[in-house]
């Protein structure tokens, strides 16, 4: 197929690149590089025998720029990762988060329908259940409400694709709802590239794997879990790519909606990712307990049996993947994609 990758010089996107040319897609970039530098698609392209993806720098809202990229490559469907995701950022600046993620994809919607392009896979996120009505979370749990403006963004995408898919059932519109992805390409030449201080655990466990951050603040020990610290579906960026490829099936059967947990079913906790990590690497993780984190849940996993059952997919990596690949990638970048 012909893919419209937005988003595609991202963390997520850079990996899902490398997994839909080996299933021998055929993609194209657009990226307005607010949160991404054009070095992880050389590298993407060093790990894809020297092949070159097309990449446009455009921001999704500028509709003219994307009518004449859509209008040249005539796609058959588009990954829309492009969005900004920083849960706290998005407290502080709400506005900017609804007319980027909102706006943009309202844009994209409408420009790829006058293209006759309506095959969508959305990057929605775990975030939508809010705090979870049943744990292990399936598709048919209830939707939740979100503590934050970015989650609202995801909630509020989901719901007008899934409006528009009522009025117009041409569109086929798979919703991808991600846990947490960590870890990195094997070959550790690509991975993630937070902008200051890491939101997300896994960057900040690397960062003080590597010395730039003196130790963790673990964000509360006094959670009902096993041992207190929160627990999460984390699943590795490979896994999660993969699942964009498995998910293009669902459009080419002409799925109509589709919505699908990403995730591995299992949960660890904060501190079982520190002694996961430690173990795996032989690196020692200094931490201090601290308060909650606002917004922050208990407890948060998948079952991911409808994408295994519907898509043929289901993660392959461990924890131990996980933590080794995250560790690789900083170890060999310690500055990201900066020299
Ligand atoms: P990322 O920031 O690395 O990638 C997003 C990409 O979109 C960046 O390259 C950025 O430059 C680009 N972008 C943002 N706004 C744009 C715009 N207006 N026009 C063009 N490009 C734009 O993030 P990621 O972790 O790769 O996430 C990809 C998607 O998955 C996002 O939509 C995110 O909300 C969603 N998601 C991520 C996670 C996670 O934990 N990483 C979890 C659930 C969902
Ligand atoms: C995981 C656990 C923290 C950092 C967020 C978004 C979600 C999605 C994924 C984008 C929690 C604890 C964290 C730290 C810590 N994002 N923690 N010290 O909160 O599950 O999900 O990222 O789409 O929408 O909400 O992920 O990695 O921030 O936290 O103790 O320095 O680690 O309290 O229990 P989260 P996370």
């Amino acid at each position: 197929m012909k893919i419209l990758v937005t988003g595609g010089a991202g963390f997520i996107g850079s990996h899902t690149l490398i997994e839909l040319y080996k299933a021998g897609h055929e993609m194209v970039v657009v990226d307005n590089l607010c949160n991404a530098k054009e070095k992880s698609l050389e590298r993407v392209s060093s790990l894809i025998n020297g092949a070159r993806i097309p990449f446009y720098k455009i921001d999704i809202r500028d509709r003219e720029g994307l009518s004449s990229v859509m209008e040249k490559y005539k796609f058959d469907a588009c990954i829309h990762f492009a969005g900004l995701k920083a849960v706290g950022e998005s407290v502080a600046k709400p506005w900017e988060y609804y007319d980027n993620n909102i706006s943009g994809t309202l844009v994209l919607l409408d420009v790829m329908r006058k293209h006759g392009c309506k095959n969508i896979i959305f990057s929605s996120s775990a975030t939508v259940y809010g705090d979870p009505a049943q744990i292990p979370i399936t598709e048919a749990c209830p939707k939740g409400r979100c503590t934050n403006p970015y989650g609202k963004t995801k909630s509020m995408l989901e719901d007008i694709m899934i409006d528009m898919q009522v009025a117009d059932p041409e569109w086929n519109i798979v919703l991808l709802r991600y846990f947490n992805p960590i870890g990195a390409h094997p070959s550790g030449l690509i991975g993630e590239n937070p902008n200051g201080i890491p939101n997300n655990l896994m960057p900040y466990i690397t960062q003080v794997a590597v010395g730039k951050r003196p130790e963790l603040g673990v964000f509360g020990n006094d959670y009902n879990t096993h041992d207190g610290t929160g627990v999460r579906d984390y699943i590795h960026v490979v896994d999660l790519a993969n699942g964009h490829v498995c998910a293009l099936k669902a459009i080419e059967r002409n799925c109509g909606l589709a919505i699908y947990n990403l995730g591995t079913g299992h949960g660890y906790s904060v501190l079982d990712i520190v002694n996961a990590f430690e173990r795996v690497n032989g690196v020692k993780i200094p931490y201090q307990i601290k308060p909650r984190r606002a917004g922050d849940i208990a407890t948060c996993y998948s079952d991911p049996a409808k994408a295994e059952k519907e898509l043929g997919w289901k993660a392959q990596f461990g924890i131990d993947e996980m933590c080794r690949d995250s560790w690789n990638w900083q170890r060999n970048n310690p500055n990201g994609y900066e020299d």
